[in-house]
């Protein structure tokens, strides 16, 4: 039997199931790395503090970088008692350097060093997730500044409403990813900080340099309080938010482009690449991506919830149930690297069927301009509103287009109509007229596209 790092105290053995149980190594090895190099530089530390010889603590960093090594390779054996990378690093440490090894832990804990590890992890996956975004944002852009001529129906409650350039409904999604990325740069600053040194719950006993620590880690600053540092998972937590809110916004372009993509509509052609056949009906092609994207925001969500759910009973510092952070912090970054890398994609390769849209824009969509129309010739909105209304009604039974009303017919409805309401039948009209900030004119369009440009050059 091997020696269990804990094991001074205990007499009796562990129920095998019990140790299948505790054990996290099969899903924290992936920090393997930020553990090794937390690890080399707690031993500068603890040699600057007088606890090593330099000599030791050389011994001691090679040794780690040897371990490294042997994951890099894919050499590294778990072996029986490897409860979790902590334990299998430092186990495999004192095979290759002996007992010298035995002085790496001095004043450290598994509970600042796992709160440490998991911050130094993600950290890293933040930086690659964030790179992923902007890629998906500046996709978007570029295809809103070269499709922007290109007009379809806009939707609410998924009812013909008002047409739209095409571009602005594709920028509506991308304000959403850009909020998420500052989300993101601004939790980014929280995980940032370094609770190695906060020992088990009371601090480190041995007066080594946070500070300098924390620098050599390449961490912002340091926690504050060592009860709060072994315990606070709320950077994982607020990841987990971020993670669930960029999936929702990812789940609602899925679905507007798995509407727009059905027969029906065929306002867009998912390339082969995101789809997939039936195993049944030879003519079927499914937008699988975009589904995948919609159903794993519902997983994102439990992920949070769970974490959540976890954390609000706990007494102080640390308790086990922590090591329950993990497995849903994995599965968010790895399904978030995923889901934002398929979403650029699937728009860089969408196909668009501008006819379709254009088909697909109906006179009674011009309805609200024919109010602002009278709006304009000085009658009241609401009196306006009535007005178009009730030509709508009379197209309607008069079985015919709106845009196809006699003017006697409208002039019936109201005196302020004249021949230039020929003038409101124009759907590019309809959109240029909205030409405020904001609006879907090109010229408010080409604004958000220079908004939009000038934020990516920032970063
Ligand atoms: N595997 C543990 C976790 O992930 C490491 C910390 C264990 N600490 C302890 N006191 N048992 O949380």
């Amino acid at each position: 039997m091997t020696k269990k790092l804990w094991g001074g105290r205990f007499t009796g053995k562990t129920d095998p199931l019990m140790e299948q149980f505790n054990a996290s190594i099969v899903f924290d090895k992936q920090m393997w790395r930020v553990d090794l190099s937390g690890s080399q530089a707690y031993a500068r530390a603890l040699e600057r503090a007088g606890l090593l010889t330099a000599a030791e603590a050389e011994q001691i960093v090679d040794g780690l970088e040897q371990v490294a090594g042997e994951w890099a390779r894919g050499e590294f054996t778990i072996v029986e008692g490897d409860e979790d990378i902590h334990t299998a690093n430092e186990r495999r440490l004192t095979e290759l350097i002996g007992s010298v090894a035995g002085k790496l832990h001095t004043g450290r804990s598994r509970n600042d060093q796992v709160a440490t590890d998991v911050r130094l992890w993600l950290r890293e996956e933040i930086a690659h997730l964030r790179r992923h975004q902007r890629d998906l944002i500046a996709t978007a852009v570029e295809r809103a500044a070269e499709e922007i001529d290109i007009l379809m129906p806009g939707y609410t409650h998924l009812q013909p409403a008002q047409p739209v350039r095409w571009s602005h409904w594709l920028l509506s999604h991308v304000w959403a990813w850009q909020r998420d990325a500052s989300r993101l740069d601004e939790l980014a600053a929280r995980v940032n900080v370094m609770p190695l040194g906060s020992g088990a719950l009371a601090g480190n006993p041995f007066a080594i340099d946070r500070v300098r620590l924390a620098e050599d880690l390449g961490f912002a600053g340091i926690t504050y309080n060592s009860m709060d540092g072994v315990s606070d998972r709320d950077f994982i937590a607020e990841f987990l938010f971020w993670a669930a809110l960029t999936m929702i916004h990812l789940s609602r372009l899925a679905e507007d482009l798995i509407v727009y993509s059905s027969h029906e509509f065929g306002f867009v052609t998912l390339a082969d690449a995101y789809s997939t056949g039936s195993s049944l009906m030879p003519q079927k092609k499914n937008p699988d991506a975009l589904e995948l994207l919609r159903g794993k925001s519902g997983r994102s969500m439990g992920q949070l919830t769970g974490l959540m759910a976890t954390l609000k009973g706990l007494p102080s510092t640390y308790n086990k149930d922590l090591q329950e952070d993990k497995e849903p912090l994995f599965d968010a970054v790895t399904s978030l690297s995923g889901s934002l890398q398929i979403a650029c994609g699937v728009l860089s390769t969408l196909a668009i069927n501008p006819p379709f849209m254009r088909a697909a824009l109906v006179p009674e969509m011009l309805a609200t301009d024919l109010a602002e129309y009278l709006v304009r010739k000085g009658v009241p909105f609401r009196d306006a509103h009535h007005v178009a209304g009730a030509a709508v009604q009379m197209a309607e039974l008069q079985g015919i287009p709106l845009s196809e009303l006699d003017l006697t017919d409208l002039q019936k409805l109201h005196g302020a109509f004249d021949a230039d309401v020929a003038d409101v039948w124009s759907f590019e009209r309809s959109v240029e007229r909205r030409d405020v900030d904001g609006g879907s004119s090109q010229r408010s369009v080409l604004a958000q596209i220079a908004h939009l440009r000038t934020w990516l050059a920032g970063g």
